[in-house]
């Protein structure tokens, strides 16, 4: 059986990936350095599949235990996660998101090259879109300037990633993601934010579990129906199982050049109220909020068309917002 290297393995999407990835007969090694996860999640993993991930806990910005993991471990294809994905932290802070983002993305490519490691998949972001000028947004759509350090990481990442593949005969698909939401249905895995949560979802879920006063709603002055802005929020095992079906796509050699990008989302926009609504309805829990200003950087509105992924990677998702906004209401619960 195949083995797959995820970096980041122990973060919120890497760890669901690695489930579906394990549920589906691969063997996973896990790279990560715990600067925004939880050693529990390894156990976590185990607990759901019965079958526990080798980890490694390597700083991927240090090249030489990089080549040195090479040296001991045969990989058949990468998942690269491992990323700082704070948008706020990255303008405060560029030159660490330059070095993490794009200094482990280099010494990984750099193995790959040499050691012929064919099969590459890249966690982008539909922030390289920016605001863009049409919605549903297509692959077609232009890349903007990034709003953010963070943002311009993951386009600098992907012209990397084409750049080298094309130059080595490299096979690689960027995936660019919209809002990723919710947890495993066992409610063992889900998203962890450290310290105050940059994203809505776990603001929401922490305000309804009292453990934040009130949401803030960034704006409703917004060009949108109900004045709030607008996102594309993906069940985080959906979001998984496209990395498994991209994976698939270049093991199986279905790809039709040798770096790819799709965007993955549901297809569908919801405002924050809408949001908030949802969130009520589906778990019967109040939420206190208020408006307040809207926050720098963020974009109306941003929606996946997913007519591409859908059909090349033969791959949509299955479940419903409703379904997402519960499972993280029941994993937050799930903290105490
Ligand atoms: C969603 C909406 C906020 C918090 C970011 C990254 C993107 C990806 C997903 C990594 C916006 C509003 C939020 C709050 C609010 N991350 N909001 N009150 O900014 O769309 O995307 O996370 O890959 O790359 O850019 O997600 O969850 O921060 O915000 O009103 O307390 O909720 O204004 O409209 P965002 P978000």
């Amino acid at each position: 059986m195949k083995t797959i290297l995820v970096t980041g393995g122990l973060g919120f999407i890497g760890s669901h990936t690695v489930v579906e990835l394990q549920n589906v007969g691969f063997d996973v090694v896990i790279i990560d350095d715990l600067s925004n996860s939880n050693i529990s999640v390894l156990n976590s993993i185990t607990e759901i599949t019965g079958k526990k991930p080798e980890f490694h806990r390597i700083d991927l910005r240090k090249k030489q235990e990089v080549k040195n993991f090479f040296d001991t471990n045969t990989i058949d294809g990468i998942i690269h996660f491992a990323a700082f994905k704070a948008v706020g932290e990255s303008v405060q802070k560029p030159l660490e998101y330059y070095e993490n983002n794009i200094g482990s993305l280099v010494y990984l490519l750099q193995e790959m090259r040499d050691r012929k490691i064919d099969h590459f998949i890249f966690s982008s972001s539909c922030t390289v879109y920016g605001q863009a000028d049409e919605l549903p947004i297509t692959e077609n759509a232009p890349i903007k300037p990034a709003e953010s350090p963070y943002g311009n990481t993951k386009q600098i990442g992907e012209e990397i990633i084409k750049d080298t593949c094309k130059a080595n005969n490299l096979n690689a698909i960027a995936l660019r993601y919209f809002n990723p939401i919710g947890a495993h249905d066992s409610y063992k895995i889900g998203e962890l934010p450290l310290g105050i949560p940059q994203n809505l979802i776990p603001y929401v879920t922490q305000t309804a579990a009292g453990i934040r006063e009130e949401l803030s709603v960034f704006g409703d002055d917004y060009n949108t129906p109900d004045g709030t802005a607008i996102r594309d929020y993906i069940h985080v095992v959906d979001l998984a199982k496209a990395h498994i079906a991209a994976l698939q796509r270049l093991l199986n050699k279905d790809n039709k050049n040798n770096f790819e990008y799709f965007n993955i989302g549901t297809g569908t926009g919801s405002s924050v109220l809408e949001i908030i609504k949802a969130f009520e309805k589906a778990t019967n829990q109040k939420l206190n909020y208020k408006i307040v200003a809207k926050r720098e950087g963020d974009v109306t509105a941003a929606y996946a068309d997913t007519t591409i992924a859908n059909r090349e990677l033969n791959w949509k998702t299955e479940k419903t917002l409703e379904e997402a906004l519960k499972s993280a209401w029941e994993w937050q619960e799930s903290q105490k």
